[in-house]
This record gives structure tokens, sequence and C-alpha cells, in this order.
């Protein structure tokens, strides 16, 4: 689950997902940005995740890394502009071929992002949320 800060949308897709699937199949979440390295989520991410039962606050940032293409079998990025610096890291077909958009899993082909709360009104944490839930249903029948 890849975002540009690895604080707000993506370590909430982490811990939808990983409630959702078996806790054999690894699942982590990174930044194309290093500004937030080591940093834990937003404090609105961990709030709404809680209020939704999951606790996501053990997470820490960090950046994504090339080798993350030889480490995941498939890389989510949560917008356009996160799927293309994605994609300036790969080094050949099979690694792009693991990347895609996370809302593409609802819409296909639509290339919708998940918008990015970090500026907004912590209602945007809400609106997240449910985009990444009902995205991470999908994945979950997909790979579980
Ligand atoms: P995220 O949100 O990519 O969903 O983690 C952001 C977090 C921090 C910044 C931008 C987006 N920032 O500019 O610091």
């Amino acid at each position: 689950m890849v975002c540009l800060g690895n604080i707000c949308r993506s370590p909430l897709a982490e811990g939808i997902l990983k409630s959702k699937v078996s806790e054999a199949i690894f699942i982590d979440s990174a930044g194309t940005a290093a500004y937030h390295v080591g940093n834990l989520p937003d404090v609105r991410s961990i709030e709404v995740a809680l209020k939704h039962g999951i606790d996501i606050s053990q997470q820490r940032a960090r950046k994504f890394t090339e080798k993350d293409f030889d480490d995941f079998d498939l890389i989510y990025a949560m917008d356009q502009s996160n799927y293309q610096d994605i994609i300036a890291l790969s080094r050949t077909k099979e690694d792009r071929q693991k990347a895609q958009l996370i809302l593409n899993e609802i819409n296909t082909n639509a290339n919708q992002d998940v918008p990015d709360p970090y500026y907004g009104e912590d209602n945007g944490f809400e609106n997240v949320y449910q985009m990444l839930d009902e995205a991470c249903e999908v994945i979950a029948s997909k790979i579980q």
C-alpha cells in the first residue's frame, strides 16, 4: 500500500487489509516521499481506524524503494501521482505489472484517486476509510 507520506492513506489501507486476511499474507505500506520516515500515522488516521476497531498505532512510516518490487507481489498506489512515482522506480515489465491504482479494484480502469486528506477536514479521513474498506474487501476476496 503506497501513498505520498505513509502517514494518512496507506497506513489505513494496510490496517484495513490486514483485518480482512490471514496473518500468513504479508502486508505493508510505504510512502513515495521521505518527509515522515519513522513517524507514527497521522493521529486522524489512528482515530478513524480505532473507530472501526483497527489499531494502526504500531506502524511507522518508511519510504518505498525498488526492493519493494522484489518483496511484494502486488503494489497498490493511492493516487496517480504515487503510481507514477512507483513506475519511475521500476526496473522491468514484471515490476510495472505489480503496480496498480487501488480504486481500480472497485471501478476498473476509472483511474480514480484516493483523495489526500492531509490538509482537509477530519471527515476526509472517514471518507478515505470507506473507500479503502470497499477496495480492500475486493482485494481480500482475490488474495485470501
Ligand atoms: P499521505 O498524506 O500521502 O496519505 O500519507 C500526506 C501526508 C503528508 C504530506 C502529504 C500527504 N505532506 O506533505 O507532508
